[in-house]
């Protein structure tokens, strides 16, 4: 068995997954995807995709660029949206009923439906004996996440989270400096994403509580708060203490940008989450996480997360090249890696889910520490709403 930092021998067994090999290790070199580029003919697998908006397309892309994967099924209730991209791809089953997608003969599918349809439709194709890609977040809070865990022990089938940020080489490298020790113990994280005027679909699912289970903090924070925990492969947040703040979005009329993701805004729709949430995870007395996640604020955009280790440091995900703050022969020193960041992330995501699939290695997000981010999350609420630091 591969020793594997983030996935412990009690994980594997609640999941019942027979395989044990991290997809991750098989790279050839830092910042490489390998597995991205094998074109050796394989059995293809047949996939389908539930949720054809935004994303539902891009994981359409990405299966059309796996020389493994053959499109076969698409489903959206949205029938125009359907024929669009079943066109595209040239995929002849086609459903509005996701049901009826799961009947088929489909082995995998992408779920890409919004965030309060996850936990069903997960459940539902893991009943149908299908191995799921599951957008992010997993589900609206932990209750369902444990869920799809259950039903996942049952089925003996893959479960992978998109957390798609985990495959940017940037992140592939930074992971194998942790793991070869070379930032030593780290012990402090920063996860900052701070857009000045970025609220998604005002009034809309994104901005609507029961189907989004949050603001930014759910929908871009899950991201930056899972790539600390896989870098540093802290996975055991003890302890939470946080605050939310919605100073933007709430009074929607009032609200002034530039432009708008998911947009235009829907006067007649709620906004009735955080547009900012900040806070301190404690895991143990080993490590801490700060993080200020914004959809909305008067301050300049920011984005990068930070790892702090006793022998280096790392800022990374800023758009600025990678950089080791280090020392060498007794001084000081900055090292600038060079590497290959040519890969696209969806690409490589899917690559890895279907080499899971035909279990030559581990999910590449696994559904525990899917689960062990949505008991954070409800945290960080639980912590907002009560004024409390919370245990978790
Ligand atoms: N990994 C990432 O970087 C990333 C980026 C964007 C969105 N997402 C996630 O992907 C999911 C979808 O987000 P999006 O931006 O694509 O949303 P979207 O609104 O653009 O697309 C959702 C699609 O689902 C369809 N749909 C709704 N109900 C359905 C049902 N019952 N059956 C089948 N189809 C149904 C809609 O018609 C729509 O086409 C969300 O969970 C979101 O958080 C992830």
């Amino acid at each position: 068995m591969e020793a594997d930092a983030y996935i412990t021998p009690s994980t594997v067994s609640t999941i019942g997954l027979a395989f044990l090999r991290p997809c991750d290790n098989r790279r050839a070199s830092a910042g490489e995807h390998p597995i991205a580029e094998i074109h050796i003919m394989k059995q293809k697998i047949k996939v389908g995709i539930v949720g054809l908006g935004a994303i539902g397309k891009v994981h359409a892309d990405a299966y059309a660029h796996c020389a493994d994967a053959e499109l076969t099924a698409l489903c959206d209730v949205d029938a125009g949206r359907l024929a669009e991209v079943s066109e595209k791809h040239q995929v002849k089953a086609r459903f509005t009923d996701y049901r009826d997608l799961l009947k088929t003969d489909v082995a995998a599918i992408s779920i890409c439906v919004g965030n309060h349809l996850h936990r069903d439709v997960a459940v539902a194709a893991l009943r149908a004996g299908k191995h799921i890609l599951l957008e992010k977040p997993m589900t609206l809070n932990a209750g369902q996440a444990a869920d799809i865990v259950a039903t996942q022990k049952k089925a003996h089938k893959v479960v992978q989270i998109g957390m798609v940020n985990r495959q940017k080489p940037e992140a592939q490298l930074i992971r194998e400096e942790v793991q070869s020790g070379r930032l030593g113990e780290i012990y402090h994280m920063r996860a900052v994403l701070i857009r000045r005027r970025g609220i998604p679909g005002l009034g809309g699912w994104f901005t609507t509580k029961a189907v989004s289970g949050g603001g930014p903090l759910i929908d871009i924070g899950v991201h930056w708060l899972d790539l600390c925990m896989y870098l540093s492969g802290q996975w055991h947040p003890t302890r939470v203490s946080a605050m939310t703040y919605a100073k933007f979005g709430a009074n929607m009329r009032s609200y002034k940008y530039v432009s708008m993701w998911a947009g235009p805004p829907n006067y007649a729709g709620v906004c009735n989450v955080e547009d900012f949430a900040t806070g301190l995870v404690r895991f143990g007395r080993k490590a801490t996480l700060s993080f200020e996640i914004a959809w909305a604020a008067n301050s300049e955009e920011s984005a990068y997360i930070e790892l702090m280790g006793d022998k280096g440091g790392v800022r990374a995900m800023d758009g600025k090249p990678l950089k080791i703050l280090t020392e060498y022969e007794g001084r000081l020193a900055d090292i600038t890696p060079q590497f290959n960041a040519t890969s696209n992330p969806f690409h490589v995501q899917a690559a890895k889910f279907l080499a899971a699939c035909r279990g030559e290695c581990h999910p590449a997000a696994t559904s525990a520490e899917g689960l062990t981010l949505m008991r954070l999350m409800d945290g960080i609420y639980k912590s907002a709403k009560s004024g409390q630091e919370v245990a978790l």
